[in-house]
């Protein structure tokens, strides 16, 4: 029985090795260029909402709001007072939802959970929710990610 395969010429070999290396090369120039133009994300400092869309939130519910890239949920609790979180999973950055009905937040990339006060309760989550900062100021509600000193 004879078998018929091919084999790359020598030629062929150094020719395709080339052309790697030519597209290797090309790649770590323009990369640089790229990441100029784009830059990397960078969140924002505060968000201002009209303070009028917060007043109506009813207790334990929430409203998602923009937070750079991600979403940001803004939570009104049962004694009327309101907190922000980033809406993020704090394993791999998947949204999270609220559950109003169980008073959890829920990420359902991995089966994470939090409890009402963003505090990570099973699942990989490794930590709490991220907290944002909430100030009154006029007729805004600014959302701010330190505290104001
Ligand atoms: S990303 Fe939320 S549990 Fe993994």
């Amino acid at each position: 029985m004879k078998f018929k395969y091919s084999c790359l010429s020598r030629r062929r070999f150094l020719s395709w090795l080339g052309g790697g290396w030519l597209v290797t090369l090309l790649a770590s120039l323009i990369y640089p260029l790229f990441k100029a133009v784009i830059p990397p994300y960078r969140e924002p400092d505060e968000v201002a909402l009209p303070l009028s869309e917060v007043t109506e939130l009813p207790p334990n519910s929430i409203k998602f709001f923009s937070w750079g890239i991600k979403p940001g949920i803004l939570k009104r609790n049962e004694d009327g007072y309101l907190v922000a979180f980033v809406g993020v999973c704090t394993h791999l950055d998947c949204n999270v939802q609220y559950l109003a009905d169980q008073k959890r937040f829920f990420c359902a990339c991995h089966d994470g959970w939090y409890d009402e006060n963003g505090q990570n309760i099973a699942g990989p989550p490794p930590k709490p929710l991220r907290r944002l900062f909430l100030y009154e100021e006029n007729d805004k509600l600014l959302i701010r990610r330190e505290e104001k000193k």
